[in-house]
């Protein structure tokens, strides 16, 4: 079998069944945990209101903060839309989503599509190395924060390295870029990465907790 028929087929759907059973599994055992019982008197109500309340308020540093951790929330927010823009408005890929899912939408001209592609890499480079010299940041990050920024990193460089070719064939390069994107989507439910869909429950139960407590969010 060609490498890219196995990248395409079983390895591809490999790695989309292991995203949706693994998201389903995290959901479920943390959905599933008995709640503590709380006998203090509840100071408000906290229901899905101040779930989203702070959902949306915590994309925001607060004021205090913002001066000191501005470098880092740039490029955290530049890393996230970037990857946005090329996974979803980049005409190959809404294709293959048309393939997917039967659903297509407009996508922006490739050269944009490559801009962003670098200035992503760029970003993501600059947040190792963020990690690797801040002196905290680096005592509190272990194997999973690195090994998550390798698979996070892996399609763009991949993909970034399609239309250079560097002599090597079209279908090699990728079927390597494919790969990637396995491995990214087998790991992501289990480690850090989870925090795409996670970093809402969290937020959401610290918003419904305060409120119930009466504190200011
Ligand atoms: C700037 C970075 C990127 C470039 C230039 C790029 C480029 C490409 C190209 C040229 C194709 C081939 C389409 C075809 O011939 O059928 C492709 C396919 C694909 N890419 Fe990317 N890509 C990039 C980043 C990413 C990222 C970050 C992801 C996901 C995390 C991704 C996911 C996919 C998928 C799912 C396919 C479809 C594979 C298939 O045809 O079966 N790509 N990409
Ligand atoms: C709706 C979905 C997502 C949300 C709301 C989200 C939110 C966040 C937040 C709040 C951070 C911490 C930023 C900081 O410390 O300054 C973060 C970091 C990170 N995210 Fe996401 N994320 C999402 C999806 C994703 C996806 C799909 C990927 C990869 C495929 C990803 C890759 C990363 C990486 C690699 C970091 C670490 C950056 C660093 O080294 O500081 N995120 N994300």
């Amino acid at each position: 079998m060609e490498l890219l028929d196995f990248a395409r087929g079983p390895a591809l759907q490999f790695g989309l069944y292991a995203f949706v059973i693994g998201t389903v599994w995290r959901l479920l055992g943390i959905l599933l945990l008995a709640a503590k019982p709380d006998h203090s008197a509840p100071r408000k109500r906290g229901g899905i209101l101040a779930a989203l309340k702070v959902i949306s308020s915590r994309s925001v540093t607060a004021r205090e903060f913002r001066q000191d951790t501005l470098y880092a929330s740039v490029l955290g927010y530049v890393l996230h839309i970037g990857l946005f823009v090329i996974v979803f408005l980049f005409v190959p890929h809404i294709l293959f989503f048309k393939g997917l899912i039967g659903l297509e939408w407009p996508g922006l001209p490739n050269n944009v599509i490559y801009f962003v592609g670098v200035i992503t890499a760029g970003v993501g480079v600059a947040l190792l190395l963020r990690r690797m010299t801040h002196p905290v940041l680096k005592l509190i990050s272990n194997f999973d924060d690195y090994f998550s920024w390798v698979v996070t990193m892996a399609p763009i460089i991949t993909g970034l390295i399609i239309p250079i070719r560097f002599g090597i064939r079209y279908e090699t390069l990728l079927a390597i870029h494919i790969l990637s994107i396995a491995v990214l989507l087998t790991w992501l439910p289990f480690g850090k990465l989870a925090h795409a869909f996670l970093v809402f429950f969290s937020r959401g139960t610290t918003g419904m907790v305060l409120e119930r407590r009466g504190a200011k969010t």
